[in-house]
């Protein structure tokens, strides 16, 4: 595996990613984690702060680069001569849509395979959205996001 892709919103970056990143950064040479700026969703971060979160808990990993993409995954994945997108599957019910976009970036180029990581048990439950609502009713997010993103997240609530 030379170059892959991690891509995600990252709104924010959570336990959960970091051991993905964590993990796929062993197995590839070159690990690019893609934060998508066109996202349909209201995001809570800009495309900037959740770079900038995500360069933070990331910098001691010397091969991971942290971009921003726009449009098509495909498009991007081609752009940064990448072969390889990892996603993390939490439960089955992430399967059907991952499946469904793992075929389409296939389709859209055929030299792309989408490796899948099984989560960590320890984050199994675990999303942006979860963290966001927990944050929003002032519960405790310790256990979720580094103290450097639960910061964050209190600054913006
Ligand atoms: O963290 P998320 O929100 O589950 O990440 C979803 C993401 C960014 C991987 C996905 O929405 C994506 O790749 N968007 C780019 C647009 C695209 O390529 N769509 C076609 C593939 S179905």
């Amino acid at each position: 595996m030379n170059t892959a892709i991690y891509p995600g919103s990252f709104d924010p970056v959570t336990y959960g990613h970091l051991d993905i990143i964590e993990r796929s950064a062993q197995m590839a040479d070159h690990l690019i984690v893609g934060v998508l700026k066109n996202n349909t969703k209201e995001p809570m971060f800009t495309v900037e702060e959740r770079l900038e979160m995500l360069r933070e808990e990331t910098g001691r990993y010397a091969n991971v680069e942290i971009r921003a993409f726009d449009g098509l995954l495909a498009d991007f994945a081609r752009d940064c001569g990448a072969k390889v997108i990892i996603r993390g599957l939490r439960a089955v019910t992430d399967f059907e849509y991952e499946l469904q976009m793992a075929q389409t970036n296939r389709k859209l180029a055929p030299e792309l395979d989408t490796i899948f990581l099984a989560t960590d048990l320890r984050y199994a439950y675990l999303s942006s959205s979860i963290v966001k609502e927990v944050a929003y009713w002032h519960g405790d997010i310790r256990a979720f996001v580094t103290p450097y993103v639960a910061e964050r997240i209190r600054e913006k609530i």
